[in-house]
């Protein structure tokens, strides 16, 4: 996309040329803006919505760190708000024929991407929606009308590894792989699709602090620590807690077990389908495992990469 210059409108090109750029992971290039790397095609979406999108205040808002567990929170989302409509039971059930990336639709990589103008008619309420946007380059009107903002990291080692199996898959054939010591000094300058990753961390959980009703903090590995009492939280805070009698039918745990890896990656769709994007929906799938960052960073880079965490981290109540 890089190469599409007709997809680039002016203002973007014009912004473009002040920005500072930085090595990308899947093509050449990143930008900063307003503090936070992307690519260009990142960048223009980023902007359109800044520009257009109109909140509701209704609207549910997933927010990540890339490759934090964005697929399982859309599934686990998706099904809970619409449980009425769709049974967890149920054999048509749009998880087992849709990938979550189709069901809740990323705002700036899918909405508004490439020029895009989307159309709203058909989204059923409440409207949900997901991005990797940092907080200060959220639209305006989700700030201003305090929608629910649910906010998913994961440990950083684990975060950079899998971000960078998932950007060699996505990297054109005619580029090199990229080793893992590029992807780690990168990485750690901060310059990683919508990094500094640590500053994204921390804007979001200083508004979580400071507004805990409209956001909830939530992190990959206390989910998979303890996913039926974190189903419960998201049920709850999203607006849609477990009725004591969806309890004792075993619900929560149905909705996990339809949300889970084993059952998502193991789906046709999963395994052979594309995003309308262009992604291939494996591509969400690898591992999903805590502390597979072990076979992969030397202990230099891990004393590294937690050296830098825990500065940037010092004070703020976050720990990884
Ligand atoms: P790994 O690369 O460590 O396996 P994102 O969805 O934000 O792109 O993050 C992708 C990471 O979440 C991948 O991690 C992927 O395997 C993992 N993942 C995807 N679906 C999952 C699920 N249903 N449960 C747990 N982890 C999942």
């Amino acid at each position: 996309h890089e190469d599409q210059e007709e997809l680039i409108t002016p203002e973007c090109k014009d912004l473009m040329s002040s920005l500072s750029r930085g090595k990308g992971w899947v093509l050449i290039h990143l930008y900063q803006y307003q503090g936070f790397w992307h690519t260009t095609r990142q960048l223009q979406g980023v902007l359109a919505c800044q520009k257009m999108f109109q909140a509701q205040a209704t609207d549910l808002i997933l927010v990540s760190t890339p490759k934090s567990g964005t697929t399982w929170l859309k599934a686990m989302a998706f099904a809970i708000v619409n449980r009425n409509r769709y049974f967890c039971y149920d054999d048509h059930h749009p998880l087992l024929t849709n990938n979550p990336h189709e069901l809740v639709p990323f705002l700036e990589l899918k909405l508004y991407v490439d020029n895009n103008v989307p159309d709203f008619t058909n989204f059923v309420h409440p409207r949900l929606f997901s991005t990797h946007i940092p907080h200060i380059s959220l639209p305006e009107s989700i700030k201003d009308l305090k929608c629910k903002i649910v906010y998913l990291c994961r440990n950083p080692k684990d975060t950079l590894v899998s971000l960078w199996h998932f950007t060699n898959k996505l990297r054109p054939k005619t580029l090199e792989p990229l080793q893992i010591e590029e992807a780690f000094e990168r990485f750690c300058g901060g310059v990683s699709l919508y990094g500094p990753f640590w500053d994204h961390v921390l804007g979001y959980w200083k508004e979580s602090l400071q507004r805990p009703q409209s956001i909830l903090f939530l992190k990959y590995e206390d989910i998979r620590d303890a996913p039926k009492v974190h189903l419960r939280k998201l049920a709850e805070f999203l607006g849609y807690p477990f009725s004591l009698e969806e309890e004792k039918e075993g619900v929560v745990e149905e909705l996990l077990k339809l949300c889970s890896f084993d059952n998502l990656s193991n789906l046709e769709v999963n395994k052979v389908g594309k995003l309308s994007s262009g992604e291939e929906c494996s591509s969400f799938f690898r591992k999903g495992e805590v502390g597979d960052w072990t076979h992969y960073l030397t202990s230099e880079m891990i004393e590294q990469l937690d050296m830098i965490t825990t500065k940037m981290f010092k004070g703020s109540g976050l720990e990884f």
